[in-house]
C-alpha cells in the first residue's frame, strides 16, 4: 500500500485520459478548450503499464477523468482494461454526460462500477448558460438509463456559485426525493483562469450543511478510505446529498488519491502544479521503473493544499489536472 509520512493511505488513482473538453463551463473553460499544438495523450499500452504499476502498489480504485473522457474513441476499451487489471476492484468515470445516454450500456458491459456527472443546475436555461450547451434533458436521460442498468454508485456534481444559486438546493432536494443518486455540492476552487469568477462567486458549503441539518438530514459516517467528501441522508429521500468543501480546515486529512495527467505526469495533489514525469517509463512499458518512480515521489506529498489559509492561490484550470 502507498502511504505518506502523515499516515494517509492511497488506494485510489485519478487518471485523466484527455485535456480536451467540448463544454465551456463558466468556472472552468469559459472560452472553451483551446490548444495550439497537438497533444499526445497516454495510449492504451501506457495506461496499461501505469494501472498495473499502481495496482501492484495497492491501488483498488481507478477514476477515469478528463477534460471530457468520453471524447476519446477508446474510452470503453480503457474502462475494460482497467477493470481487467488484477487488484483493481472499482472503475469509475467522471463525465459531463454529453454522450452518456449513447455510451452507458457499453460502459456497463465493460465493467464500469461508478459514475459521476456534472450538473450545476436542474434549470435547463441556467444549465445552458453555465455549460454553453442545451443538453440537460439528454444528460438526465443518460442518468436514468444508468439507474435502470443497476449502476449503484451514481453521483452528481454541482458547483456552488452565487451565480447559479437560485433555488439550487431546493431543486436538487426535490429531485433526489425519488432518485437513488447522490448530489454533491462542491465549493468553487480558484483556478488560474478563473480568479475573477472565484472572487464574485465563491460560497462556503457550510451554509448548505446548516440547512440540511436543520431539515433533518443526518451525516453518514464514511470509511477511512472514502475520501474527503461528506455525505448526508434523510429517511424521506431515496437519494443523498454530499458536500465537497476543500476550503474547510481538515479536508486534506482524509486524502486517499493520487492523480496522473493525460500526458503521464504524477501529481501528488490537485494543487501540485509540477508533476513527476512517468511517461518515459510508461512508453518503455517498464513496470518496475514506474513502480519505483511512484514510490520515490510519495515522500514529497505535503500535508495539505492549504486552501483554507490562502483564499487566493491559483492553479491551472481543473480540466488540465483531471478535476
Ligand atoms: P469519488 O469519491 O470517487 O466520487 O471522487 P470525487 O468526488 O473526488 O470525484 P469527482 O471527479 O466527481 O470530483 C468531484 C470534485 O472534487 C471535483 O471538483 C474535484 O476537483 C474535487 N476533488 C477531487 N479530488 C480532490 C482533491 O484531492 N482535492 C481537492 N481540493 N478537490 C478534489
Ligand atoms: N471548482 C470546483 N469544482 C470544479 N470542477 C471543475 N472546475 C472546478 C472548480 N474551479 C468540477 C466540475 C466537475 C468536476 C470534475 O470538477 O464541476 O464535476
Ligand atoms: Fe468541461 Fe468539466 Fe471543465 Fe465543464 S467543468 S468545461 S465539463 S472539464
Amino acid at each position: 500500500m502507498l502511504n505518506d509520512q502523515f499516515g494517509r493511505q492511497f488506494n485510489y488513482l485519478r487518471l485523466s485520459i484527455t485535456d480536451v473538453c467540448n463544454f465551456s463551463c463558466t468556472y472552468c473553460l469559459p472560452n472553451g478548450y483551446q490548444c495550439d499544438t497537438p497533444r499526445n495523450f497516454l495510449n492504451k499500452n501506457e495506461i496499461n503499464t501505469l494501472v498495473n504499476a499502481f495496482a501492484s502498489l495497492g491501488t483498488k480504485k481507478v477514476r477515469i477523468t478528463g477534460g471530457e473522457p468520453c471524447l476519446r474513441s477508446d474510452v470503453t476499451d480503457i474502462i475494460k482494461q482497467c477493470k481487467n487489471t488484477p487488484g483493481i476492484e472499482k472503475v469509475a468515470i467522471t463525465t459531463n454526460g454529453f454522450n452518456l445516454f449513447n455510451k452507458i450500456d457499453e460502459f456497463y458491459s465493460a465493467g464500469l462500477d461508478a459514475l459521476n456527472i456534472s450538473i450545476d443546475s436542474l434549470n435547463p436555461s441556467m444549465f445552458k448558460l453555465i455549460t454553453g450547451h442545451d443538453k440537460l434533458t439528454h444528460i438526465l436521460k443518460g442518468i436514468d438509463r444508468a439507474i435502470e442498468l443497476g449502476i449503484k454508485d451514481i453521483k452528481i456534481n454541482a458547483v456552488l456559485a452565487k451565480q447559479f444559486n437560485k433555488n439550487q438546493l431546493n431543486d436538487f432536494l426535490d429531485w433526489v426525493k425519488h432518485k437513488k443518486v447522490t448530489v454533491r455540492f462542491i465549493e468553487l476552487m480558484e483556478t488560474g483562469n478563473g480568479a475573477t469568477f472565484f472572487e464574485q462567486n465563491h460560497l462556503s458549503g457550510q451554509s448548505v450543511k446548516t440547512q440540511l441539518l436543520a431539515q433533518g438530514w443526518l451525516q453518514v459516517v464514511r470509511g477511512k478510505l472514502n475520501g474527503p467528501a461528506e455525505e448526508f441522508c434523510h429517511p424521506d429521500f431515496e437519494g443523498r446529498i454530499g458536500l465537497i468543501m476543500p476550503y474547510s480546515k481538515d479536508f486534506c486529512k482524509s486524502c486517499n488519491r493520487l492523480r496522473v495527467s493525460s500526458l503521464g505526469k504524477l501529481h501528488l495533489c490537485l494543487f501540485a502544479e509540477q508533476g513527476i514525469d512517468l511517461r518515459p517509463h510508461l512508453n518503455a512499458q517498464d513496470m518496475p521503473a514506474t513502480v519505483n518512480a511512484i514510490q520515490a515521489a510519495m515522500g514529497n506529498k505535503t500535508i495539505s493544499h492549504e486552501l483554507d489559509k490562502r483564499l487566493t492561490g491559483a492553479t491551472t484550470h481543473l480540466a488540465m489536472l483531471g478535476g
